[in-house]
């Protein structure tokens, strides 16, 4: 039990108050279960308009997205994917199960996204893939990895898992690959309760996209008209997002803008309140003009600070949360007796801890987090 008058989660999923009777409406119409109905092309459209094409599709989540991408590229058994090793299972799981090798890259000194230097050493001549984490919905040296997936002639695929909403010179992240994928899971800052998104960037890859979604079918020409009987063409999967969360989903991204102004200034806001602590030594997360302000984080000198930190904010009622075990220390892959020297990675995994950050903190609320954490660090030993 803890004594403050605040219990502050460390996330809530925004849900616009309108949806409900949205849902209600929609539910109503004929078509509402329909596979690839209205608000399926609705998402489509509302996305493309930010995308600048129509090649997105929406999926039951990310990590099917990223599954897909890896059937598009077609994965062979021994093909090699560079990656972070700071990132989700699934970044990792979608490849692996198509018999890939993961070849771990590190992440920059500060901020945890790819390395572009550490990418270059990694690169083969059986790198099949370079999958780009835009960590906190922001994209860090895209240029670079850029160049480096032109001048290697690697294909390049954004896992913009967290990074709905945010741009890099005001284009939106998930369009510089050559295909990416986006969540729309509870924690991301809009979603559907669970689901995701499949941009493809080359049309090259378009037909075979489309058949992998529909279980690896031509389903789509059937319904257009242009066969009288659909085949199985290719391996697939069913990957399509269904209607109901397709309609929730096209409601919520409506107001995509509203969420992530105001993701920013409370973003803003803890940095303000926390720029003290810098004194100290202990880094918070820089700020970014174009990202979505996914993440607010603190990165503490060691594991055993970052550990007090998170339970001394947990008894006043503050739920903090570190991100991600580095994978290549994961059960799985030191089972695979994998070695990767990852000294910056290793950092982020002990030391970062991400304060409650959503659509309905108060700036109160920041300011009690904030004085927390300032006691915590300026209090006599
Ligand atoms: C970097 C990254 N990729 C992929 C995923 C999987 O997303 P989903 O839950 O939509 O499958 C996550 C989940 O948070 C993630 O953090």
């Amino acid at each position: 039990m803890h004594n403050s008058h605040f219990d502050i989660p460390f996330n809530v999923p925004f849900i616009h108050p309108d949806v409900a009777n949205y849902m209600q409406k929609a539910a109503k119409e004929n078509n509402f279960f329909r596979n690839q109905g209205y608000y399926y092309q609705q998402v489509q459209k509302i996305m493309s308009k930010w995308v600048g094409h129509s090649r997105i599709f929406p999926t039951p989540s990310c990590t099917q997205a990223l599954e897909i991408a890896s059937m598009i590229i077609d994965i062979q058994h021994g093909d090699e994917i560079i990656l972070p090793s700071y990132t989700y299972a699934s970044t990792a799981n979608a490849f692996v199960l198509r018999g890939a090798k993961l070849v771990f890259a590190d992440v920059l000194s500060y901020y945890p996204s790819l390395d572009p230097k550490s990418v270059e050493a990694c690169i083969t001549p059986k790198t099949k893939a370079i999958v780009w984490v835009h960590y906190g919905g922001r994209a860090t040296r895209p240029e670079e990895i850029i160049t480096l997936s032109n001048k290697y002639n690697i294909t390049l695929i954004e896992d913009a898992a967290h990074a709905i909403g945010a741009t890099h010179n005001n284009r939106p992240l998930g369009t510089f690959g050559d295909m990416s994928t986006i969540s729309f899971h509870e924690t991301k800052n809009i979603g559907c309760a669970q689901g995701g998104a499949l941009i493809i960037n080359q049309h090259k890859w378009l037909e075979k996209a489309m058949q992998h979604i529909q279980c690896g079918t031509n389903r789509h020409d059937f319904i257009s008209g242009k066969i009288n009987a659909y085949k199985w063409m290719r391996e697939g999967t069913n990957g399509i997002l269904a209607e109901p969360l397709c309609a929730m989903l096209s409601f919520q991204l409506h107001h995509l803008e509203t969420v992530t102004r105001r993701r920013k200034k409370l973003w803003n806001h803890y940095y303000h309140l926390l720029n003290p602590i810098t004194e100290k030594g202990i880094q918070i997360c820089t700020p970014d003009k174009e990202d979505n302000a996914h993440v607010f984080y603190l990165m503490l000198p060691d594991k055993k600070t970052c550990t007090h930190y998170q339970q001394t904010l947990k008894e006043k009622g503050i739920h903090s949360a570190t991100h991600y075990e580095p994978l290549h220390l994961s059960p799985f892959m030191q089972s695979s007796k994998l070695i990767s020297h990852l000294p910056n990675t290793d950092k982020f995994g002990i030391s970062l801890l991400r304060l409650p950050l959503h659509h309905y903190i108060t700036e109160d609320q920041q300011q009690y987090v904030a004085n927390q954490i300032l006691d915590l660090t300026f209090k006599k030993k």
